[in-house]
């Protein structure tokens, strides 16, 4: 009867993570899974998790969308998740939950929510997840678009991003590889080290920055190679400022031994989490990576698409 349906996308960080957080462009796309909330009319705001979250997950989400709940309120609305991505693994889960509940408490309150106010409440939540988040997740997930994304300067405005025209259809393949350590551990890790020498760390977050906009430019001249080259190079750079591991490289190298025009890790990367590979034949790998017994699968992030 009354029930109201809402999605959130899943994102894949192309180029340019954790250096986004200090302030430089990040290349990200939407994934077409994501997360579903379904939602009906109740006595009080309320959000209905998966069973397989961790107590300690629970305690998170329950956390970030009572803070939204409280910012919008009225009409309460009781909302259910339907998870397509593993939950907490790097693939903007928390941020297309964020965007899920988001809509669906804006819908409740009778508005239309366009991607923008969307995102504006998502980034609400997200603070509760990540800290201080560069904002890059939950504005690809709200937007549904390639986002070339730069933060806005002081800490509590979200950042803007530009759309990237694909003339080329970009398909990536997604693989998941051992163990992931939570984002903020990451994060700040990575900041005490900053931190410490600050100016090898600018240089190479720099560096990072110019390969996201390398990596667009590349997009809009549909030249592939040269964005799976600059993935590789973004990979090596990660790698130097310690934020890959074993599983994440093994990933890596059989995704380029499979065909990938470049592979990298995605998100905030660390003991282990996802792996993303430019394709053009991303079936193929995605068969053999399955036969492997290797968790992953495929999305089209921009671009024309077949009929
Ligand atoms: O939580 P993840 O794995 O999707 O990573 C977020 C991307 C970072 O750049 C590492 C953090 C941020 O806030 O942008």
């Amino acid at each position: 009867g009354n029930s109201l349906s809402t999605f959130g996308a899943g994102k894949v960080i192309l180029l340019g993570e954790h250096s986004v957080v200090y302030g430089h462009p990040a290349l990200a796309g939407p994934l077409s899974q994501g997360v579903k909330a379904r939602g009906v009319p109740a006595k009080k705001c309320q959000l209905v998790l998966p069973s397989t979250l961790s107590r300690a997950q629970r305690t998170l989400l329950l956390g970030a969308f009572n803070r939204a709940a409280k910012l919008v309120g009225e009409p309460p609305v009781k909302v259910s998740l339907d998870p397509e991505l593993p939950l907490a693994v790097g693939l903007g889960s928390s941020a297309a939950l964020s965007v899920a509940c988001a809509r669906m408490l804006l819908l409740a309150a009778g508005k239309a929510p366009s991607s923008k106010e969307a995102a504006r409440l998502a980034w609400a939540m997200e603070q509760e997840f990540h800290g201080t988040p560069s904002g890059v997740d939950h504005t690809t997930s709200a937007e549904e678009q390639l986002l070339l994304y730069r933060k806005q300067p002081g800490a509590s405005s979200v950042g803007k991003g530009k759309t990237v025209d694909s003339p080329r259809a970009l398909k990536v393949v997604v693989a998941l590889a051992g163990e992931r350590s939570p984002t903020k551990k990451t994060v700040a890790a990575l900041r005490q080290r900053q931190a410490r020498w600050p100016e090898r760390y600018q240089r190479i977050f720099k560096e990072m920055g110019k390969l996201a906009s390398e990596g667009a430019k590349a997009v809009e001249a549909g030249d592939l190679e040269a964005l799976g080259d600059a993935m590789n190079v973004n990979q090596g750079l990660l790698s130097a400022l310690g934020l890959s591991s074993t599983p994440l490289e093994e990933m890596v190298y059989r995704l380029r031994s499979l065909g990938a025009l470049g592979a990298k890790l995605t998100g905030a990367g660390g003991d282990g989490g996802a792996v993303v590979g430019l394709f053009t034949d991303p079936e193929s790998a995605v068969v053999q990576l399955t036969r492997q017994g290797v968790r992953c699968f495929s999305s089209q992030l921009a671009g024309p698409r077949a009929l």
